[in-house]
């Protein structure tokens, strides 16, 4: 397939801004936008009755400190949930929200959504369909595309064939050795990277090739100046306030 070239942007909050406010949550977004974020990365899965909802892991243990699995509860036994308190007493009582209650707050604060689709296995399709469905609903078409990235292949598969129009985006840990063909069938804009096993050789490839460059989770100044001089285009960060200072003095 052709590349469609998009600039993303300089860099992006995770989780929301992770490091500021609790991961996936509404608080999180208005951090991400106060730090100064026009895109933010949040996580999605599916809760019992299938409304897409922010989450990143599947147990609900280290967020809530609850043992059970995110999918055996209903979005409404998940927005009773306090996922706030985990991160500091400030935030005791943030609950889960639901995917269409986060779109609606990052289009009030003029922030795109790279919606990082997590679904628990199995789910790939359901999960993908659901989001897609979410947006379609309530993401403003004035606004900017969104973008949909995983791990998983069936997820972007299916987002290839029900919305073609969105933007896509590879999740790597290590980059695949079949990275262009991936990128290419699956009309992938950018790879998002981890920081960990990069190197500034496929670095260039990737850049080479003409697709975006993410590079996740990086929340060292200095970390975040070196991948910008190996060509990254994005930096994925917990701590965007951080990040952006660094990304607006001169590269060393
Ligand atoms: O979207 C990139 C990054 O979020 C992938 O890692 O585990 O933080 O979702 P994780
Ligand atoms: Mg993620």
């Amino acid at each position: 397939m052709m590349i469609r070239r998009f600039e993303l942007p300089s860099f992006m909050g995770h989780r929301g801004a992770a490091a500021l406010a609790p991961e996936n949550t509404l608080p999180g977004l208005d951090a991400a936008a106060n730090a100064g974020c026009g895109w933010v990365e949040v996580d999605v899965m599916l809760s019992k009755d299938g409304v897409p909802v922010l989450h990143h892991d599947h147990s609900l243990r280290r967020t809530a400190g609850d043992d059970r699995q995110l999918s055996k509860l209903t979005a409404e036994e998940l927005g009773r949930l306090d996922v706030g308190a985990h991160f500091g007493s400030a935030f005791a009582g943030t609950p889960i929200p639901t995917l269409a209650e986060a779109l609606a707050r990052m289009a009030e604060l003029g922030l795109t959504p790279n919606l990082e689709l997590k679904p628990a296995s199995g789910t790939e399709k359901k999960t993908t369909e659901a989001a897609i469905e979410v947006l379609r609903a309530s993401w403003p078409d004035n606004l900017p595309t969104p973008m949909l990235s995983s791990f998983r292949r069936e997820c972007l598969e299916t987002a290839l064939r029900r919305q073609p129009d969105y933007l896509r985006a590879l999740i790597a840990e290590h980059v695949p050795d079949d990275w262009h063909r991936l990128l290419d069938t699956l009309d992938c804009v950018a790879l998002n990277v981890s920081k960990n096993h990069l190197t500034v050789h496929r670095a260039e490839a990737i850049r080479g090739a003409g697709y975006g460059l993410g590079i996740y989770t990086v929340n060292d100044p200095v970390d975040a100046q070196k991948f910008r001089r190996w060509g990254a285009d994005c930096i994925i960060t917990d701590a965007p306030d951080r990040i952006a200072e660094a990304l607006s003095r001169p590269l060393p």
